[in-house]
Formats: structure tokens, sequence, C-alpha cells
């Protein structure tokens, strides 16, 4: 058996004896500088310096780096999906190539980790009309003595590697590695290919020496880097032969303790099973989100609201296990105390503050929980009735099992359901929700309220080109303001008149002269860059996991939001309008800065 910290050890200490330094993890929280809300993959901190920028630490680096991926969060509750995961990776920036790190990933493998070499598997890259087939890595790794017909030859959308959804970030083909679970085959087509999940990937070495420019194009770097990702959550569980990541030592610990409150057996129940899971899974990373060095609380927009789901949909998983939600509070002691007190010791000094939000949001949601249960109820009984009273007077009648997109959005309205729990309790229920009912139902009621809040305005509907000026200005200085003070920093009031921009936003302290003036230097510098702002129309969710944020909560996932980017500046959900360009706003000045809340500040600017 081995342990996570034995596996961090070795992998740190294997690749320093071989020149790398350990530059430590990064905060798991997007800065805002790379447009993603989390720190999705452990390149991610290093990407100025794949692009070329010379690192303080040296040309070969590695560390183990946290992440947080909540794009597949529905795939977590089966044995492999977690949405915090960590990294094992190293790094060779314009050093080292092909040939030493497929020899150093191969002795990593077969020597530290007494993988068999006769079953290791690669892929590389097929190549394009724009690069060429990678027959360099597959020579070498024929030398190291991976058998020929062990590698494979895949196309982009197996071997290559890059951050979706992003332009001006470093990628590349990559040479991945896969290791059969079990020597059984499924067929006498079973290779790496084969989707019966005998083989697993466990590594990834990512030859990065490209940009990936607009419109699907790329130009080559100017240093040929390595970028090295192995996960530890992943390999942990390969090594010591198991096939469930909750049987590792990061969730043994968690789990025997869900099992001794619930009375249930991990593995005996389907259900029950994965509602283990979900609830171990989503209170680590809630636990490493609250707790870390920038880290951030459950609210309505942006990272916070993601974190709400996560929490609430612990709770609600809590519930199915039969086991008052505060068990997570139990579970996350034991990652905080056992798993990651020596990786992550600012857990352990934030233990009382990290339990206390999480207790905090389990208040606020029960309440919430309870009555709209009820409500969720009465909707089911009610077309329980209708469809026995119906069947009896016509045979022939098809009876409903979809609760209807008003009630739906009543449950959302009235009592803060998420439309995807309202979807999720009618699943348990053998039920479905008319979700596209409750877009219109919900774009309805949003029309409404725009309309009565123009009335309320007495009929001030346009906006003048000043006014869309100011406006695009305070996406600019709130951008600067979360740079200065963190992204926890949110709009918390706007008002915008033909003369001015006043903006609140959250910040402990009065601004001082200096952070007057670098605010006012950002916003300028941004100007006189003449950025165009571009506007983009995504889902939600999608939206959100491309680090846009907003003071905006969307009534489902799937709604559409419109999104508009400063490139490298700031990135918000916002209804518009901007202007087109940022040169069009002239010279930004702070005329103001003054207290309006507890917490909260104050800034009067003006353009001119
Ligand atoms: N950046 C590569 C990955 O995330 C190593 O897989």
């Amino acid at each position: 058996m081995i342990t996570s910290k034995e596996l961090r050890e070795k992998w740190i200490k294997f690749y320093e004896e071989r020149g790398h330094v350990n530059i430590g993890a990064v905060s798991l929280i997007g800065d805002g500088t790379t447009g993603v809300m989390f720190n999705v993959a452990g390149m991610q901190p290093l990407m100025p310096y794949l692009l070329g920028k010379k690192h303080p630490m040296g040309t070969k680096l590695c560390n183990v780096q946290g992440c947080v991926r909540t794009v597949d969060i529905d795939s977590v509750g089966d044995a492999t999906h977690f949405t915090f995961f960590e990294m094992m990776g190293n790094w060779s920036l314009g050093d080292y190539f092909k040939k030493d790190k497929t020899k150093w990933s191969f002795e990593l493998l077969t020597e530290v980790f007494g993988f068999d070499k006769e079953k290791i598997c690669s892929t590389v890259f097929e190549g394009n009309e724009s690069v060429p087939r990678d027959e360099e890595t597959a020579s070498y790794l024929k030398e190291l003595g991976i058998k020929p017909e062990n590698i494979f030859y895949l196309d982009k959308s197996n071997n290559w590697w890059e951050l979706e959804g992003t332009v001006g970030t470093p990628c590349g083909p990559d040479n991945e590695w896969f290791y059969p679970r079990h020597d059984n085959p499924c067929c006498d087509k079973c290779d790496v290919n084969c989707d019966c999940g005998r083989y697993v990937e466990i590594g990834n070495d990512v030859y990065m020496q490209y940009k990936k420019l607009e419109g699907g194009k790329y130009t080559e770097l100017e240093n040929k880097n390595v970028d090295t990702g192995f996960g530890l959550d992943r390999l942990l569980l390969f090594l010591n032969g198991l096939d469930d990541g909750y049987k590792t030592d990061l969730f043994i610990g968690a789990i025997e303790h869900l099992e001794k409150a619930s009375g249930v057996k991990y593995g005996t129940d389907e259900k029950m099973t994965k509602a283990m899971r979900i609830v171990a899974d989503h209170t680590r990373t809630a636990v490493m989100l609250i707790g870390d060095r920038n880290g951030i609380l459950p609210s309505n927009t942006g990272a916070g609201y993601i974190l709400r789901r996560l929490l609430r949909r612990a709770i609600r998983y809590c519930k199915n296990l039969g086991i008052e939600a505060t068990e997570m509070c139990e579970v996350a002691k034991i990652f905080i105390e056992k798993i990651y007190d020596e990786a992550y010791p600012l857990l352990v000094e934030k233990e009382g503050y990290i339990l206390d939000e999480i207790t905090k949001e389990i208040k606020k949601f029960e309440s919430t929980l309870a009555s709209g249960l009820k409500e969720f109820e009465k909707c089911v009984t009610g077309m329980e009735r209708k469809n026995a009273f119906m069947s009896q007077k016509d045979p022939a009648y098809v009876p409903e099992t979809e609760i209807s997109g008003k009630q739906a959005f009543r449950l959302y309205d009235t009592f803060g359901y998420p439309l995807e729990l309202t979807v999720e309790l009618a699943e348990e229920r053998g039920l479905t929700v008319d979700q596209n009912g409750f877009n219109e139902a919900f774009k309805a009621h949003q029309e409404l309220s725009k309309a009565q809040a123009q009335a309320a305005k007495g009929g001030l509907t346009e906006q003048s080109e000043t006014t869309i000026k100011y406006h695009t200005a305070t996406h600019i200085m709130l951008a600067g303001l979360r740079k200065m003070f963190g992204t926890g920093t949110e709009q918390k009031g706007s008002n915008i008149t033909e003369e001015r921009l006043r903006f609140d936003f959250n910040c402990d302290h009065k601004m001082t002269a200096e952070e007057l003036s670098e605010l006012e230097k950002f916003v300028n510098d941004v100007i006189n860059k003449g950025i165009d702002v571009v506007k983009t129309e995504l889902p939600y969710s999608k939206a959100v996991e491309e680090g846009a944020y907003g003071v905006f909560t969307a009534e489902s996932n799937d709604q559409i939001v419109s999104i508009y980017t400063i490139e490298g500046v700031d990135k918000q959900i916002c209804g518009g309008p901007h202007v087109k360009n940022t040169k069009e706003l002239g010279e930004f000045k702070i005329k103001k800065e003054e207290s309006s809340s507890g917490g909260v500040r104050r800034i009067k600017a003006i353009l001119r």
C-alpha cells in the first residue's frame, strides 16, 4: 500500500534528483488574469513562463498542484470522478525535451512505481496539416523498451492538449501513458482505444511548443517546453490495485465516517454508495475552496455560486443517506486533520472558520429546503390525484409524469430551489421537469420585472452614450479592484448618471491615496491600450466555468447569458450595453472614495 503522502514525496524527490526545483502550489482560486475561475491544471499558473517569460526558479520545475474542475460535476458519484484533485507536475521551460522526458517518465513508472514495461502503453500524436506525426517521441519510447504494438498514433482529439475556450495560451501534442487494470481483455481489439475501462490513463506529457491563436490557428513558440501532469488521486488508486478512488487513503476515513453515521455499508447499495461519494467529494472541495489562501464563501455569483452548489448538493445527499447534514463537518474535520494536514497546513489553521462557514450554509439551505419540499410534494400529489381520477374516467388516459415549467419556476422563485434540485427530486420519483417551460416562465418573469422597473423609473429606458461609457468604466474599475484586493471583491451597488459613476464594492479598509492612484492608472492604461469589448453568449454554467463573473444569478445553468470580455482584463456576465473599444472612454478620474456601509466602500469617478 502506498499512501498519498508517500506518493507526493516520491514525485518531488524523483524530479528534484533530476535537477528540478519544487515551486509549491498556488491558490485554487483563479487570480483573474487567466480568465478562469479555478485552477484547472497544474500548468495554468505557469502559462506566462510557457509562453516565454523567464521563471525566477529556473527552467526545470516541479510541484503537486490542487485543481478544481466542476464541468463534469454530474459524473461525480462514480468511482473515478472528483471535483478536486491534485496534479503532480513537472516542467521544462525551453530546457530538456522529448528524449529526457520520455526517459524520466518511463523510469519513474517502471523503477519507482514498479509498472511492468511489457504492459505500458503510450499514445502519441498522429500529425495533421500543421504539426507532423510524432515519430520522434515514438522512437524514444521504443528505445526504452516499450513494445511497438503498445504505441498508438492518435488524432488531435486524443493527443493534443490545450485549455479549452482560450486563445493566446500554450499548447501542443502530447504523449499519454496508459496501463491495463487487469489482464483480461474484453475482446480481440481490447487496447487503449477500447471503452471497456481496462486501460486507464495514468499521465500526460505535453510538448508545449505552440501558441493557440484566434480561429483555431497555432503559431510556434520560441521555447520548446514540456508540461507533465499525473493525477495523484488516479495514480494512487492504480498503485494500490484498487478500482475505486474512494477506497484510497484520501477518502477512506470520510467514507468510514459516513458508514458509521448512516449504518449503511459502502458498496452494498448503489444509491447509497453514490450518495456517500458525493458527500465526501463535495465536502472535500468545499473545504479546499473555503480554506484556500484566497478562500471564497458561498454566494449567488461566480465562484461562490459554484461553492454553494457543491455544498447544497452534498447537504441533499446527506438527507438521502438519512444523516444530519452537520455530519459534513465531521467529514471536513477528517480531511483537514488527518489527510491534508501536511500538504495543506493552512486548512488546519483555518479549521474553525471552515467548519463555521459550512454550518452556516447548512442552516441557510435547510430552511429553504424544508419549505420547498412541502411545495414539491403538493405538486406531485396533485399530479397523482389527477392521474388516478382521469384514468378511472378514461382507460386510454396517459398519466402525466412531468412537473410543469411553471411549478418548477414557483419552486425557484418562492423557495429558492435551483432548477437542478427540482430535476433531481423529480428523477427520484420517476418524473421529469419541463425545463423549457421553466426557462420560458423565467424569461416572462424577467421581462415583467424589467417593465416594472422601467415604469418605476418614469420611462427612463434609453441609455445615452455617456452612461454606456460609464458602465464600461465600472467593469474596468472592478477588474482593477479585484486585481488589487482579490477576486472576493464584488460589486455591491452601482449608480450611473450623465455626470459620473458611483460604484460600491466590499473592502475592509479606506483606500489609501496610493491605492487610488494605482486604480486610476490601471483604468487609464486599459483605456489607452484600446482593447475591444467583445460580447459573447453562453449558457450560464459554461460562462461561469470560463471565468465570467458578475452580480447576476442565473435561474438555470442552461440559461443563455451575455458576457462582455475585455481581453486580458475582465470577463463579466452583464446585460450591457457597452462601448466597442476601451479607447472610447477618454480619461478616467476618481473624485471621491468614502464609506457606503459596513465593509462597503464607494467610489465616485468621472470620464473626461
Ligand atoms: N496540462 C496537462 C494536463 O492537464 C498535463 O493533462
